[in-house]
């Protein structure tokens, strides 16, 4: 396709202005730096056909909202051909569109469409694991052990009488066992396969050259098409010990026998390579979940990716002091490799801000998910309102996951035959698992499917959405000067039009306890009181926005403040 893009100018502008299409040279190359990334689930977006699933056609039916909300790209969660037994994160086909979203021809037409109203597209490429549908992994269930299609993946005798236990006892990520049994042509029982997830999400085995090969060519097959970057799912994850030996109880760094090994790098380095073949900059995002934040920054080398996502900030709880040191932490791990941080406040695995920040304990653990949490959602509501502005004035890249800029809370009555998280499956019903951060979104009307469907459709949407949506809807919100919609657009213009947000540093004010207040360049200031009482405001000429109405001059607890500090 073209790979002319957009002007900075042009992508500066802001809604309504004219597209002019120029060369990627004069693009500018540190797009990514600020950016502000919107998360589709494409499952959840819009429905342009009517079958109650999300689609091509829906997002592109809506694309002007997204040039109006003010993002500069949108990374789509896998829209590969798969059998869904994880959300699409179980590909059978990495060249291609699920034919329930669309086809390639479509997605070309999304790409360049997007781009002509200054959004560039990230996609999303998985390649820990595959899913057990793909012809690597029939033919190597159909090949006997030892055989090359085997050496794809992670195959294993058993261990003990008849080779009847697992080869291991890794645990997965997903809870359960990492380790399925195959069955004999004859029917006699066979080798065990490695899953770190579901079993429909056989592990490939990077040793293997088919597979970096394929995987390279995943790459070069999307950035021809015009995608501006990948995101890259469980990247921490890739390479394993040769030996699947057992987790030690004091595992040191580096030599955990399935995450975080040193080998990984030299995948990254070599997809950077054909990354930079490209004109205009294509971007590697990874998700990389890691604990120890420098060994996190090393996968931000300069010859490596150019962000991840920081899990850090979006784990801890409300708390001033517990976010200060994430951002302290953060901002000091990337410095080092020249990375600008991401902010993340939520995505299609964790549970909406809005529930999140209105219960108990405000932190976020896949682990201590459960039914009937009690939720204050008006308090919660106030907290996301705070934490959005508080995010979007940090140093760096914003994410941004469909659904937040609403500020829809988990859908937590979801009827049990309807859920089809493999997380909740495989803990018996014990964690919620992630539906309802992944109910498909209202759109306009008083009663499902509220817009998310065409006029006159049939089917009901994939996943129920909640009867008492109706004031969430983008209808409902876009009229409303005090709605989230309302506070995410006006954020994203003064983001987008101020010379000092996105990439850059920031230098903290001192401050009451429970307060965050930082500087941004010369005449910005965020303030965030996280205290239970009033605060004043610093010395300011002007108050740009607030999460919430000032009381005579204070900001209230719970509530972000932007200003201009000089003229
Ligand atoms: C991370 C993805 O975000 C999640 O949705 C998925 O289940 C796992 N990786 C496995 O691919």
């Amino acid at each position: 396709m073209d790979t002319a893009v957009l002007s900075t100018e042009h992508a500066q502008s802001g809604a309504g202005s004219k597209s002019v299409l120029i060369s990627p040279s004069a693009v500018d190359p540190l797009w990514w730096r600020s950016a502000v990334i919107y998360q589709i689930y494409i499952r959840s977006f819009a429905d342009g056909n009517g079958d109650g699933t999300g689609d091509l056609a829906g997002v592109r039916a809506h694309l002007p909202y997204l040039r109006d909300l003010g993002v500069d790209a949108i990374w789509f969660t896998p829209w590969y051909p798969s059998p869904l037994a994880d959300g699409g994160y179980d590909v059978e086909d990495y060249f291609s569109i699920h034919p329930s979203f669309g086809d390639l021809a479509e997605a070309e037409a999304l790409i360049r469409e997007a781009l002509a109203l200054g959004i560039r597209t990230i996609i999303d490429v998985v390649p820990n694991h595959i899913s057990d549908q793909h012809p690597w992994f029939k033919a190597a269930l159909a090949s006997p052990p030892g055989s090359p299609e085997r050496e794809r993946f992670w195959f294993r005798p058993g261990q003990g009488d008849n080779g009847s236990e697992m080869p291991n006892h890794w645990v997965s990520n997903f809870q359960g066992d990492t380790w399925t049994r195959t069955t004999n042509p004859d029917g006699t029982p066979g080798e065990w396969y490695l899953h770190l997830f579901t079993p429909e999400q056989p592990d490939l085995n990077w040793n293997n050259a088919d597979v970096r090969k394929m995987h390279e060519d995943v790459l070069r097959f999307w950035f021809d098409r015009g995608v501006a970057g990948v995101r890259i799912d469980s990247a921490a994850l890739l390479i394993k010990d040769p030996e699947l030996s057992e987790i030690p109880d004091d595992v040191k760094p580096g030599e955990h026998p399935n995450t975080d090994r040193d080998e990984v790098h030299d995948v990254y380095r070599s997809w950077r390579a054909i990354a930079d073949s490209y004109e205009g900059t294509r971007v590697l995002v990874g998700e990389v979940w890691l604990p120890d934040t420098e060994r996190f920054a090393k996968y931000l080398r300069p010859d490596e990716m150019h962000t991840a996502f920081n899990f850090d900030f979006m784990a801890r709880p409300w708390d001033a002091s517990e976010l200060r040191d994430s951002i302290d932490s953060m901002l000091a791990a990337h410095a080092p490799v020249g990375a600008p941080s991401t902010w993340v406040l939520s995505n299609h695995d964790v549970t909406r801000p809005v529930t999140r920040y209105g219960r108990s304990d405000t932190s976020f653990a896949f682990a201590t998910k459960r039914f009937n949490t009690p939720t204050d959602r008006a308090l919660g509501t106030r907290r996301a309102r705070a934490a959005a502005l508080l995010s979007a004035a940090l140093p760096g890249s914003l994410y941004v996951y469909q659904g937040d800029e609403l500020g829809l809370p988990e859908a937590e009555d979801i009827p049990p035959e309807l859920r089809q998280d493999p997380m909740y499956f495989r803990s018996d019903g014990i964690d919620p698992g992630r539906d309802g951060c992944r109910v498909p979104l209202p759109w306009s009307g008083t009663l499902p499917p509220f817009g998310f469907e065409p006029e006159g459709a049939t089917t009901v949407p994939w996943l129920p959405q909640p009867e008492d949506w109706a004031a969430f809807t983008v209808e409902a919100e876009a009229g409303d000067s005090s709605s989230m919609l309302s506070l995410y657009r006006t954020a994203l213009s003064i983001r987008r039009s101020h010379p000092s947000l996105g990439d850059g540093t920031l230098t903290w004010i001192d401050s009451d306890p429970g307060v965050l207040a930082f500087s941004r360049g010369l005449g910005f200031v965020s303030v965030t009181n996280l205290s239970d009482k009033a605060v004043d405001l610093p010395s300011h000429v002007r108050l740009l926005l607030a999460s919430s109405t000032l009381e005579n001059g204070l900001l209230p607890s719970d509530s972000t403040a932007w200003l201009r500090t000089q003229h």
